[in-house]
């Protein structure tokens, strides 16, 4: 077959009338084997003398037909783009109709307005911080070292700089950042009292927090609630005795088993990390697996650097803190065992969950 003759097959395959990603698959295929392979078999068997024209020919024909191909498929993907976009349009002035389905609160803010109860019932005060932070109060303030691991790429979310800004920025990567917001927002008075000992501070902040990973049990954004303690006589066992009353509180469970376990953060030293006696195993949490422990939170003495770069002295007043995951907690009080489920826009899941709540029942037919 001649070049003339393979351009004319190409021009009868009608490139400018598909209009779907289908077409341009099936013109692909043809376009392949009944144009481009022939064409290049011309070259192969074209005579020593003629190689070089008819290369260069079929060359700028191959150029120009998959130039052809190239803009057809970027225009018909745009408008199958539209396409899709206009009708996963959702008339959200519509009514609702089986109110009943969708009667459950998300989990996640269910766990929010449980701990809220919770510890504001155990007198602590609300409050709340930036999700966007300097440096300073996410890292620098805590006591974090320059090189610290979480202050790579790797581990954290860094807004890209704006004009004349000089801090570099960070999406929080724990809710401990309201630590230095509070304490720097005690005026004189209230410092006076704090270390008189006529006061003390007590308050949690709940609240969104982002790191850079994903799987079952962690996800980029996820929920974080600081509780911080500040007053001339705070130690090691008040910090005990406040999560102990936390953990037992919030799961309603006199008998949920966990432990104290040493552990490192810049901020707090001593410091501990709290496990609870849960594994997900086949779809459920199992409680009461000898030596089988799941992680729900940080704590520790305040460090004494934390204090002082708060604007504090930390000769005349101790402090402690905790921190721990919202989805985790919920996750093991609820039987969950992918915490990703609770970011999926499934109102099935949300309809069936709620019903479910870790007790001694469940406890009992775990071990059996
Ligand atoms: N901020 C720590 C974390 O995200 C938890 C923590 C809070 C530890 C307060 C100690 C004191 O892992």
């Amino acid at each position: 077959m001649t070049l003339d003759a393979l351009k004319q097959k190409w021009i009868e395959l009608n490139l400018e009338g598909s209009n779907s990603t289908k077409d341009l698959e099936s013109i692909s295929k043809i376009m392949q084997v009944d144009v481009l392979r022939p064409m290049r078999d011309l070259i192969k068997s074209a005579s020593p003398q003629d190689k070089r024209s008819v290369g260069m020919q079929v060359g700028e024909l191959e150029k120009s037909i998959l130039a052809e191909f190239k803009e057809k498929q970027l225009n018909i993907k745009n408008i199958e783009e539209r396409q899709f976009l206009t009708d996963d349009r959702i008339d959200i002035t519509l009514p609702i109709e089986n109110v009943d389905k969708i009667k459950n609160l998300h989990p996640t803010t269910r766990g929010f307005r449980e701990i809220y109860k919770l510890l504001s019932s155990l007198g602590y005060h609300y409050k709340q911080s930036s999700l966007i932070e300097t440096d300073f109060y996410n890292f620098e303030a805590l006591n974090f070292s320059k090189s610290h691991p979480a202050r790579s790429m790797h581990d954290t979310f860094f807004v890209a700089p704006v004009d004349n800004l000089q801090e570099r920025r960070v999406l929080r990567t724990h809710t401990s950042s309201t630590q230095i917001h509070i304490m720097q927002q005690l005026d004189d008075k209230q410092k006076k009292q704090l270390y008189s000992g006529s006061h003390s501070l007590k308050i949690f902040a709940p609240g969104a927090t982002f790191r850079n990973e994903s799987d079952s049990t962690h996800s980029p954004m996820f929920n974080q609630v600081e509780g911080l303690v500040l007053g001339v006589d705070i130690n090691l066992y008040s910090l005990k005795l406040a999560v102990k009353q936390f953990i037992h509180g919030f799961f309603q469970n006199d008998d949920i088993k966990f432990r104290f376990r040493a552990s490192y953060f810049p901020f707090t030293s001593p410091s501990f990390e709290v496990d609870i006696n849960a594994t997900p195993k086949d779809g459920s949490w199992n409680f009461d697996i000898e030596d089988n422990w799941f992680e729900i939170l940080g704590m520790g003495m305040v460090h004494p650097n934390v204090i002082k770069n708060a604007g504090l002295d930390p000769e005349k007043v101790k402090g402690f803190a905790f921190g721990m995951g919202i989805e985790r907690l919920m996750m093991i009080k609820y039987n969950i065992t992918d915490i990703r489920e609770l970011f999926r826009p499934s109102q099935n899941f949300n309809g069936n969950f709620g019903s479910y709540p870790v007790n001694l029942d469940r406890r009992k037919r775990c071990r059996s």
